[in-house]
């Protein structure tokens, strides 16, 4: 089986994505600067599958660490044959005080890695890349649900870093057909591995809805601010696509596997195609944790929107891969890897 770079390596999606490549038979090679990750994922990994993960702990816009982890690839596993681009900073509220740090890291990582591709792959072979995209290209979307050719536009820089992303990439590909590219616009993912040893583990407060209503749950935050109850939605609170970060993991698999097998480049949407409000969410999470969840009503988050969720369709078309796992799995999971975890990979 073919070996895949994932940049990124110990992040949330990153992980799980891991497991999934190696439960599915591929062979791994990860690296990560670890500034939004801890080393401590990498024993979890080794716990679960059984295997030493093979790992280079560097910067993406540092040729050289690049090229090590190409270098690993091809010493253990012959070479490496496609990558999976994850590594980024992701807070829109930290990109919009921060915004060239955001377009250093986003932007500098992709080409640098691009770049790194490029160079360890023969002249005759195709360029593999899956590109972390995000559902914000599709900026304040006109109609829902929301299918890959709906209007695109960034509404912060990390959401620009996305849209730009998608844009370089497509660009390599009309320049050089070697160029595979499959870019997954992923919607809201969620909860954790089943067996509670890896999750999402933000640091500091966290941005997003659910490991916030998990911090609630644990007791470590007092109550849920909810951001806005007058929102065009059925209850008023924002609705989302949430999606377990599982069937995510098993979303980029399939993605490998159309750019290995049809050798065609697609941008895609990874969503379960149904939205949940934000009182859903909480209500979900109390019934999967047996806690209370306590809610405070709180103004609008500037640049939010009512509502947003995928159509999935051309997901189930071109990569034969739909989500399987409901919002009760994602709860019970993320609350598994909560309690079990309350301070997340430090103890
Ligand atoms: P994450 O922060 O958990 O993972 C990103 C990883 O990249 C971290 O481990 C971080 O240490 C690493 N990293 C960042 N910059 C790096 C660099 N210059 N060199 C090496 N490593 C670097 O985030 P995640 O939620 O797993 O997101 C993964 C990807 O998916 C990102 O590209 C993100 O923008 C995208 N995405 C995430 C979401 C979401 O809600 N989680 C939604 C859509 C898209
Ligand atoms: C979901 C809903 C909030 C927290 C963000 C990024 C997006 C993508 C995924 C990377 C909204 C409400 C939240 C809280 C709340 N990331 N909420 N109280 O905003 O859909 O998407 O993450 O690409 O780019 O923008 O997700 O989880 O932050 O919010 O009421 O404490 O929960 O208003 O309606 P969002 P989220």
């Amino acid at each position: 089986m073919p070996c895949i770079l994932l940049t990124g390596a110990t992040g949330y999606i990153a992980s799980h994505t891991w497991l999934a490549l190696l439960e599915a038979g591929w062979d791994v090679v990860g690296i990560d600067n670890f500034c939004n990750s801890s080393p401590r994922v990498l024993e979890r990994l080794a716990e679960l599958s059984g295997r030493v993960p093979s790992f280079v702990e560097g910067d993406v816009r540092d040729a050289q660490s690049l090229d090590r982890a190409f270098a690993l690839g091809q010493q253990r596993w012959g070479g490496v044959q496609a990558v999976v681009h994850f590594a980024a900073l992701k807070a829109v509220g930290e990109s919009t005080e921060k915004p060239l740090e955001y377009f250093a890291n986003n932007i500098g990582g992709l080409v640098a890695t691009c770049q790194a591709l490029q160079r360890h792959t023969a002249a005759d072979q195709p360029l593999r890349m899956v590109f972390s995209s995000s559902a914000t290209v599709y900026g304040k979307p006109e109609q829902l649900p929301i299918r890959e050719d709906a209007p695109l536009s960034a509404t912060n820089p990390y959401g620009a870093t996305k849209l730009m992303g998608e844009q370089i990439l497509a660009e390599l590909q009309r320049c050089d057909a070697r160029w595979l590219i499959a870019s997954l616009r992923y919607f809201n993912p969620v909860g954790a591995h089943p067996s509670g040893r890896i999750g999402e583990d933000p640091r500091g407060v966290p941005n997003n809805l659910m490991p916030y209503v998990a911090q609630v749950a644990v007791g470590q935050r007092e109550r849920l601010n909810v951001f806005g109850q007058d929102y065009d939605t059925p209850d008023g609170t924002g609705v989302r696509d949430y999606i377990h970060i599982c069937d995510l993991a098993d979303g980029h698999v399939a993605a490998l596997r159309h750019l290995f097998e049809q050798g065609r480049s697609l941008t895609v949407n990874l969503g379960t195609g149904r939205g949940y409000s934000v009182l859903e969410v909480a209500r979900a999470y109390e019934k999967a944790s047996g806690r209370e969840v306590p809610l405070h009503f709180a103004p609008r988050r500037p640049g939010d929107v009512d509502a947003c969720y995928a159509d999935p369709t051309l997901a189930a078309q071109a990569l034969g891969w739909r989500a399987r796992r409901d919002i009760d799995d994602m709860c019970a999971d993320s609350w598994r890897w909560q309690s079990q975890n309350p301070r997340g990979f430090n103890g």
